[in-house]
């Protein structure tokens, strides 16, 4: 039989991310900080709530938009942590994970032939996930400066893409980013909404890594500054901040008409978020001060050891302000691209890593190669040492 699939399927880009898993567990010696897995330990008390919820029957459908105590947790933590106020009868949806929010806002809200802008280095989930939809991904490359350590916006370039492009519908703001770090500063985030106003186009962020945030820098949630309720789709979840990236749960709030059309979506494609666990982060989360300060602590300790060790052997990081990703300049290692430099550090070393190609398509990636810091220290630090051995190359 000739098998035929949907040719937006065909269309999608295949990420080194996978490869290079499957090769690290090939190495005598390998330690995977190419895949952002986090599996970190969890909390005595979330496995407590779980127990407790599944003996307490949440193991039923919940209602389409997520359970009660859910909504009303994720309301109350939008406004003590994110300065935002989403009514949680109407201005919130639970969702599989902040991965089935974004598929559902994009497949709910946009049409075949429309544009979304994403800025570049981008989440390869982002990039293919407008792709399978049949919609355009348009990237606007961010300058690194060295000196500042920066990623900056070309504002110019940006206004020039919506001026030329009439089909743009959205921009995709990622902050902190995956996977160079950057968390969009509010001067940055009012500039983007200046250029928005004079087009009816939406921002739709992703803030799965709003708690792992450096030094000083401060998480800002761009609906936080918009004056339009209506332009804005926010979207987060629990992966990153309880270290439970399989229990697929997050949320997205927008203004009502939007939450109440995307609601059915989600009833069709997930029917609702796994309840038991649903509950159990409701639990939580409403018991806590919604700071988790623990987070920025024990992710900038993991950053900073990467960081100094990148120095030391000559492969230059750019040093994130937030998530748990950095890329590295592989410039040093003489090689003909970041996919040949990723497979010589992993033969080199037993460290994997994600050449910096999948995550641009200009060839500004092929510098840069991509260390994930989520892993526990005593790994981080024997991932370090088997670093050591590049330098000398
Ligand atoms: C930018 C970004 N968004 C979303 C996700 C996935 O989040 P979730 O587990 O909530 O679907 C990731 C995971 O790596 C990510 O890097």
């Amino acid at each position: 039989m000739n098998i035929k699939f949907n040719r937006h399927i065909n269309n999608l880009k295949q990420s080194d991310i996978r490869r290079m898993s499957i090769e690290c567990a090939k190495h005598p010696q390998g330690i995977n900080l190419s895949q952002g897995i986090c599996d970190l330990e969890l909390s005595e008390q979330l496995i407590s709530a779980v127990d407790k919820a599944i003996r307490d029957g949440y193991n039923i459908y919940t209602r389409y938009d997520g359970l009660d105590e859910l909504r009303t947790a994720v309301a109350r933590k939008l406004k003590i942590y994110n300065q935002l106020d989403y009514n949680q009868e109407k201005e919130i949806l639970i969702t599989n994970g902040s991965t089935g929010g974004f598929y559902i806002a994009l497949a709910g809200l946009f049409e075949k032939g429309d544009s979304i802008i994403l800025f570049e280095p981008y989440y390869g989930y982002h990039y293919n996930t407008i792709l399978s939809l049949g919609l355009n991904p348009i990237t606007c490359e961010l300058n690194y400066n060295d000196k500042k350590n920066q990623w900056l916006i070309n504002f110019e370039k940006l206004s020039e893409l919506i001026e030329k492009n009439k089909t743009v519908k959205a921009i995709v703001i990622n902050t902190p980013a995956n996977p160079n770090g950057k968390i969009f500063s509010k001067e940055e985030i009012k500039k983007i909404f200046e250029i928005l106003e004079k087009n009816d186009i939406f921002l739709i962020t992703d803030e799965i890594y709003e708690y792992i945030i450096f030094d000083n820098n401060e998480h800002i949630s761009p609906a936080a500054v918009s004056a339009n309720k209506e332009k804005v789709l926010t979207i987060g979840g629990f992966s990153k901040t309880f270290s439970i990236t399989g229990w697929r749960l997050g949320y997205l709030c927008a203004c009502e008409e939007i939450i109440t059309k995307l609601g059915i979506l989600n009833d069709l494609i997930y029917i609702c978020a796994p309840a038991p666990l649903q509950k159990a982060v409701a639990d939580i989360l409403i018991q806590s001060d919604c700071t988790f300060k623990e987070l920025k602590d024990f992710y900038q300790n993991n950053r900073d050891i990467l960081v100094n060790t990148l120095n030391e052997i000559g492969l230059t990081p750019c040093v994130p302000e937030g998530a748990y990703y950095l890329l590295a300049d592989i410039s040093k290692l003489n090689c003909k691209n970041s996919r040949q430099a990723a497979d010589m550090i992993l033969q080199n070393t037993g460290v994997a890593t994600v050449p910096g190609s999948a995550f641009f398509n200009t060839k500004s990636g092929e510098r840069f190669v991509r260390f994930c810091f989520a892993k526990k220290k005593d790994i981080l630090l024997r991932a370090c040492e088997q670093l050591k051995k590049l330098s000398f190359f």
